[in-house]
């Protein structure tokens, strides 16, 4: 089969398509027939060489790719949720040969029926970066409906997934972008927003019970600053998990007696059929960026890299007759 894969870390230069054996499910996981991967920062991140949290479980040569949407071609002998020909989305085992692939193997629990009414394109943009603001929100961010939220990065994957989620549940929310993103964060239903080029949030914004922290900023600074829109008892969550807090965050959030969260996205088949259902419902749109064919996977990873992507960026593995 044809995949993109690399043999050494470093610059999207290292990216290779070329002819690999076809992987073969473990008796808990599916093979999926990919059609489309979403492009996460994470795949240039592991193309990279990791950061102090993956290296250690960086092996090369390695296929990279989180996000799959496809059709399922085999099953593993305890697989009961799926058979042959489901139309399916979910997640890749990470860390390990992904999705960036015509065929990827995965354990079947990181997978459900893809959404119904989105194309392999569309659906490929959804499992990372909506298993990740969904983890955000509901799993760590103790969300209540009627709370407002702050969601900072809010244009990009996490970001709009997140604005679109906490809305969904009946928040006030507040999402942060640039000055062309304002537009499109009204349009995902953003009840305030807040432009980080020409507005300090910390003055606008008070009274806040949960800030997501899905900017890739990954400064203290900043979060010194999330910290002091909490109402007392509130809660910040940054899925920044590679850049720690240091003391002055610790003792910020101690002042406020507010909860500080480091989650990494949890793959849950659960969560993905609810996330299927409030697209299918409407409530939820998945913004497609730009899509790529697999030969420009380089200029993808150039893409996501410039951290200013509105939505998704999509690789097609394989178009739809
Ligand atoms: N914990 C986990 O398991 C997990 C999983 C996935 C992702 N992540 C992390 O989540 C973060 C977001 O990922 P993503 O996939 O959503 O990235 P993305 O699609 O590239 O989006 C990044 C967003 O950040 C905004 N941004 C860029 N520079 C900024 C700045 N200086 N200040 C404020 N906002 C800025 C951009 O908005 P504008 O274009 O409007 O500036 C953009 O929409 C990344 O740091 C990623 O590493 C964590």
């Amino acid at each position: 089969m044809k995949a993109v894969s690399i043999h050494s870390f470093g610059g999207p230069e290292v990216l290779q398509i070329e002819e690999v054996i076809q992987p073969t499910p473990a008796s808990d996981e599916i093979l999926v027939q990919v059609f489309a991967s979403g492009i996460n920062p994470a795949d240039w991140v592991v193309r990279q060489g990791g950061n102090d949290f993956l290296r250690p479980f960086l092996k090369l040569p390695i296929i990279l790719g989180v996000d799959a949407a496809g059709i399922v071609a085999e099953i593993g002998s305890e697989v009961t949720a799926f058979k042959k020909g489901d139309l399916v989305y979910g997640t890749a085992n990470f860390p390990g040969d992904g999705s960036y692939a015509e065929y990827c193997v995965a354990k079947a629990n990181q997978f459900a029926l893809k959404p119904k009414s989105l194309d392999f394109i569309h659906a490929a943009g959804v499992p990372l970066a909506s298993l990740t603001a969904w983890t955000a929100l509901f799993a760590h961010g103790s969300f209540k409906a009627g709370q407002r939220v702050l969601i900072q990065g809010a244009s990009g994957g996490v970001g709009s997934f997140a604005v679109q989620f906490a809305k969904a549940k009946g928040a006030y929310v507040i999402g942060i972008a640039s000055t062309g993103n304002l537009d499109y964060l009204k349009h995902l239903g953003a009840d305030q927003v807040i432009d980080y080029t020409s507005q300090k949030f910390e003055e606008t914004v008070s009274d806040i019970d949960l800030v997501v922290e899905a900017s890739p900023q990954r400064d203290n600074t900043e979060r010194l600053k999330a910290i002091s829109v909490l109402k007392l008892g509130g809660t910040f969550v940054s899925v920044n998990i590679d850049a720690p807090v240091n003391e002055e965050v610790k003792v910020a959030l101690a002042q406020k007696q507010a909860k500080g969260e480091f989650p990494a996205y949890q793959a849950r088949r659960e969560w993905l059929e609810e996330i299927a259902a409030l697209i299918d419902k409407g409530d939820v749109k998945v913004s497609i960026d730009k899509v790529f064919p697999m030969e420009e996977v380089a200029a993808a990873h150039r893409k996501s890299e410039t951290w200013h992507v509105r939505g998704k960026l999509i690789l097609e593995i394989k178009k739809m007759l």
